[in-house]
């Protein structure tokens, strides 16, 4: 049966049924990125707005997502939209270098500790990719040590973390557990060529690291002659010297992605210049790495801007608005008489309708109340993750945190009328 917060989901979105319809003909599942596939259908959106998402409906939704972290300014940020426009009036793509990437490349070596040079890419996944590769050919091993459940985009060699066993070319150890990646290193170290961490989980749950943790990895890889990598992609945003700025770790390579191109695809790859080196053309056997649209002027434009705007300032009122939803959702959930955790990072959360969050994980054990949750967010007009992230963006006005707070409540006691 169809419960009523479906039915009010669909009685909302009719437009939204028809494309949805229409795109399942020509795309499988009619979805095009499986993270943002949810039933009975996602939406189409036609127009985003500064903190706010519009549906071909009308419908307009708080946007507590920002593309899955990446618009951290919100959508369609003036000095953004101005960047993209100048460069799209010059060309949007030559085969050369623009004076935006190197100044985007600038900006993140002077931001990023350990970054002395970086490489464009598109996305984060290519980054890992191209992270692996180095990795290999620096170390001449082929195994990848991972955490279970982590995530550093959809190449299969690192895709596995999500399926949680261990691959021909992956092994796999317990994030925050420093002893299970020891183990491994010290076990098989002679076959490994990198150690892969994100160093706050993301599509894990939220998962920060316990004190010490990324330091004894980073340190053990190091001993095993492998390369200590960390995945900052998403954890970017978390200080202006990244989550390695935050805890102290030190990695050789930094997969970074979604912020630094202004809301445009976006991956780049950085380490010591020594490191680096081995993209170097100059050099015979240099690794071969090329992409037609690397580092192009109007990614490095948008990205140049969402860097430079992505004050210290402006983080800690991020971080200080996550900290008081966060709280606003516990008592919403009290009331509403549901379960309910939330394990929030900085401007980062996932929630759970859970007693208590659970380990990092991707098999949820609330997967049906999270999923009522989502539909009936969206009927409240938030948009956040189909599996509960939040990531909030330097536009959310705490007036607009307000409404969120009561949308969200009105939200839950949906959840609690339909599993009554
Ligand atoms: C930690 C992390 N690494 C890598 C990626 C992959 O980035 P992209 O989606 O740009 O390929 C993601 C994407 O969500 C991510 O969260």
């Amino acid at each position: 049966m169809m419960s009523k917060i479906e039915e009010q989901y669909k009685a909302a979105t009719p437009k939204s049924a028809e494309m949805a319809a229409r795109a399942e003909r020509v795309m499988p599942g009619g979805d095009t990125r499986t993270t943002a596939h949810h039933r009975p259908y996602s939406l189409t959106i036609a127009r985003g707005e500064g903190p706010f998402l519009h549906d071909i409906d009308g419908n307009r939704y708080i946007d507590l997502l920002g593309n899955y972290t990446s618009l951290v300014h919100g959508h369609a940020y003036p000095p953004i939209v101005e960047a993209i426009t100048r460069a799209a009036n010059g060309g949007t793509a030559w085969p050369a270098r623009s004076e935006a990437q190197v100044a985007l490349a600038e900006l993140l070596c002077e931001r990023v500790a350990s970054v002395e040079q970086v490489r464009f890419c598109n996305s984060g996944t290519e980054a890992g990719m191209l992270a692996c590769h180095v990795a290999r050919r620096l170390t001449g091993r082929k195994l990848i040590l991972m955490a279970r459940y982590g995530y550093h985009g959809s190449y299969d060699d690192l895709e596995l973390g999500l399926a949680g066993h261990d691959g021909e070319r992956t092994m796999l150890a317990d994030f925050g557990e420093a002893t299970s990646f020891e183990a491994l290193l010290t076990e098989r170290g002679q076959e490994i060529a990198a150690v892969f961490l994100e160093p706050v989980l993301g599509s894990a749950g939220i998962v920060a690291p316990p004190a010490g943790f990324l330091e004894r990895v980073g340190e053990a890889a190091h001993r095993a002659g492998a390369l200590f990598i960390l995945d900052e992609v998403i954890t970017l945003r978390l200080a202006c010297g990244g989550a390695q700025a935050i805890f102290g770790a030190k990695p050789d390579l930094t997969m970074m992605g979604k912020i630094i191109g202004g809301g445009l695809p976006v991956g780049a790859l950085g380490g010591s210049a020594e490191i680096m080196a081995a993209f170097n053309p100059r050099e015979r056997g240099a690794i071969f790495h090329s992409g037609t649209f690397n580092g192009n002027p109007a990614t490095c434009a948008a990205g140049l801007v969402s860097v430079r705007e992505l004050t210290q300032d402006r983080i800690d009122a991020m971080d200080a608005r996550a900290k008081k939803i966060a709280e606003e959702l516990k008592r919403a959930a009290r009331q509403a008489e549901l379960p309910f955790s939330v394990r929030q990072f900085g401007s980062l959360m996932n929630i759970f309708f859970l007693d208590e969050a659970p380990p990092a994980t991707i098999n949820r054990q609330d997967s049906r109340t999270i999923a009522a949750f989502h539909l009936a967010a969206l009927n409240n007009g938030l948009f956040i993750a189909p599996r509960g992230m939040i990531a909030l963006s330097t536009v959310l006005t705490d007036e607009l945190m307000t409404e969120v707070a009561e949308r969200a409540a009105k939200a839950m006691l949906d959840v609690a009328r339909d599993s009554g």
